[in-house]
Order: C-alpha cells, then structure tokens, then sequence
C-alpha cells in the first residue's frame, strides 16, 4: 500500500500500518482512522508519511507523485553503484526502491557532486606500508587530542564523575553547549519538555550519551577546515549525520539495548577518511581518482594506494584519543562488523551507512554502495517493512539537523 506525504493527509483516511515516533513509541494504530489533530501529532513527531489504506480513493501516493519514467531512469542509473548488492535480498531491495523513490523525488541530486579534481596517477602504487610505520612510529603525527576532548573521554572513563562534572566540561565551551542543546531539544531526541541547561541534558538523557555527543560535535568541528579543493566538507558532515540518525533510528526500532552513543558512532564512522583528506590529501587524491577510473570501491583503493584503510586509521586515532572503546569498536568494524566485540550495534553502522550511501545524503568520496553484510543483517533482526519506516523517518530529521550543524559549535 502506498505511502502518503503528511501534508497530503486528509481526515478520515485509514492507517494501514502503526504509526510510531524515531524512538518507536506508537502514535496511532494500523486500523484507525486519522483526524485532523493526528495530522498535527505526526509532524511534530516528525513522521513525514505514513501507509494508508484505499490512497487510490483521494490519496496521493508515491505513484502519483513521481513520473514512472523518471523512476525508471533513476532505477537504471542506480543499478551500477549496487553492483557489490544482491538486489534480490528482501532487506537491500527494499533499500533500492526507498532509494529510487527519494531520488526520483530529488532528480537534481542525480548527479554525483565534489569529487577531486583528477590527480595523475602513478605507475605503481606509493608503499603504503612505510606510511602505516610512519603513522605507528609517529614520524607522521595524527593530531593530538584536543583539551575538550581529552577531559570528556577522561569524565567518561572515571566511573565517579557526576553528571555535574561532566556539564561543568562541556559548559566551558558556549558554542558546543548551544548547539548540544538545539540537537537534543529537536523532535530527533523528542523529549516533550524543553531542556534548557547542559546539566538538565545530562540529567535526562544521561552521562555517557551527552559526553558522546559532545566528543561527537568537537571531533567533527576539527576537521570543517579541510579546503575544498580536497574534499567537500559538508557533503562529508551530510554523509556522517545521515549515518549517525539512521543508527539511531534503526536501533530504536529493533532490538538492540543500551543505544546510547550509536548517533555518535554513526556521525564519526568515517573518521579516518577526514584524517587523510586533512593529513594525507595527496593519498587521498589519489585515491578518489582511482575509484573513480577503476570502478573499485574507495575502501580497496585504499588498500592499493595506501597499505591501509581508513577503518585502522580511526582505530589508531581513537587509541591515541583514548576514545570509549565501544564507540571505537562500532567506528572501527563498519564495514566488517560480524568482527566487532558487539556485532549488532557495529551492524547498525554498517547498515546506517549503507542506506545513507544508497540516498546519496552526502558523500564520503565512495560512489559504490556497500555490500550488505547479510549475517550482520540477520544478526539485527529486522524486517525489510521496518526499513520503509526509518528511512522517510531519518530524512525528515537529518533535515533539521544539517541546518544546526551548518550554523557550527
Ligand atoms: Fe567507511
Ligand atoms: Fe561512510
């Protein structure tokens, strides 16, 4: 049954399926039928379509709003950048016809946007491997911990700090607190009240979220100077927010515990990317420019050009940082995350990413959408209808969310 825009909503249609909110608290039953106030309840819970019965009789579903030609063409144009997929898994079709359906709604976006300039390539590629012993050996410094982020990972790891101690941290910076508290304030964390202080935030959400979140903001603040002439930081930023409210999103709806630092996880999975854009940008260009002409992922380029992926360079840097290591652990096994000590929540990055690489919200340099891990996926234990839920969800908050993060810390 077809999906209906909430501004196209009109009273006395019938829900086909339950409506929830992004931490999956149900708003209206499948069976009822919506009112006008119903209307109202969805947008502020950010819901932006719901499944309704008999659209044909007044509705305007998703067939309706898009040309089929251009849904056609979008499926074509698409297919090759899923070539790592199997399109016949329940989970990665679904994902393909929620990708089809927004980017035929966002035709413009088709084009892929900001990659490098092309560099010229060697006969063979640089020993990547020296540059891994450099990097160990700190002949190449990664970056030094900022202060910040330094005593947050330390209030982190001090099982006696008090919620007091950590907001007394966070409160030394104004901009991160503002733009702390407009992030958990959003209908994304969709907490009724108004949260008008960092200790409050603290108190509510809890310690080890908040602290995340504030790691998170700091960390990616660090690299927003990278020239564009490297990279577009922004499609970046766009990339990682994807990721982070897709994880957030989906562990909500399933069964995963304790989903705290999973947006942050999520916002920082492509950490060690913003490392060589900021400290190896001729790597990096190579790089790029070789996914480009070799239809290889940008995860093997790395490999060939470098010696290493982008995944060990996160690993070193969260070791230097002395990052959680379950937020380290989800960062570092995105792409092979049956290998992580907890598999489930590194399979929501995975999954998070995947999804974000399908839309094409943002980018990270890899015009390839990753393969679908499919005993990540089974370890989720999800269904494919749980995806046309989160996917609309997602979208509709990492609207707002962009504009926060653009307005910076
Ligand atoms: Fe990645
Ligand atoms: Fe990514």
């Amino acid at each position: 049954m077809p999906y209906i825009s909430i501004d196209q909503l009109k009273p006395g249609m019938v829900l086909a399926t339950d409506v929830t909110d992004t931490n999956g608290r149900l708003l209206l039953s499948e069976g009822q039928s919506i009112a006008h106030k119903h209307v109202g309840i969805f947008k502020m819970w950010g819901v932006p379509e719901v499944q309704v019965q008999d659209a044909g009789k007044g509705g305007a579903g998703e067939n309706h709003a898009i040309d089929p030609e251009v849904t056609r063409q979008v499926a074509e144009m698409l297919k090759p950048a899923f070539s790592d997929n199997d399109l016949t898994h329940p989970a990665v079709a679904e994902i393909f016809r929620q990708a089809v359906i927004y980017r035929s709604r966002h035709a413009a976006s088709l084009h892929r946007q900001g990659r490098m300039e092309p560099v010229k390539r060697p006969s063979s590629p640089i020993t990547g491997l020296d540059l891994r012993k450099k990097i160990r050996s700190r002949d190449i410094k990664l970056p030094e911990s900022p202060s910040l982020i330094f005593k947050l990972n330390d209030t982190i790891a001090d099982p006696f700090s008090s919620a007091d101690d950590i907001a007394q941290v966070i409160s030394k910076s104004p901009g991160l607190s503002a733009l702390l508290l407009r992030i958990v304030n959003s209908a994304f964390y969709g907490f009724p009240s108004r949260i008008d202080s960092v200790t409050r935030a603290v108190t509510i959400i809890g310690s080890k979220e908040i602290s995340a979140l504030a790691v998170g903001i700091t960390t990616m603040e660090i690299f927003r100077d990278i020239p564009k002439a490297v990279f577009d930081m922004q499609a970046f930023t766009h990339h990682s927010l994807a990721c982070g409210v897709l994880a957030r999103i989906l562990a909500a709806g399933g069964n995963i515990r304790n989903t705290e630092q999973l947006f942050v996880s999520g916002l920082l999975h492509d950490i060690g990317r913003m490392v060589i854009f900021k400290y190896f940008p001729q790597q990096a260009g190579l790089m790029l420019t070789g996914a480009n002409d070799d239809k290889v992922s940008l995860y093997d380029m790395e490999k060939i050009v470098m010696g290493f992926r982008h995944t060990d360079i996160a690993a070193d840097l969260f070791e230097k940082w002395k990052f959680p290591v379950a937020l380290s652990q989800n960062v570092v096994y995105h792409h092979r995350p049956m290998a992580a000590q907890d598999p489930a929540k590194a399979a929501i990055i995975h999954l998070s990413d995947m999804i974000a690489h399908s839309l094409g919200e943002g980018k990270s340099g890899e015009w390839r959408v990753p393969g679908l891990d499919v005993a990540a996926w089974d370890k989720l234990r999800l269904s494919s209808q749980t995806l046309s839920t989160v996917i609309p969800q997602a979208i509709h908050h990492l609207g707002f969310l962009m504009t926060v993060f653009q307005s910076g810390a």
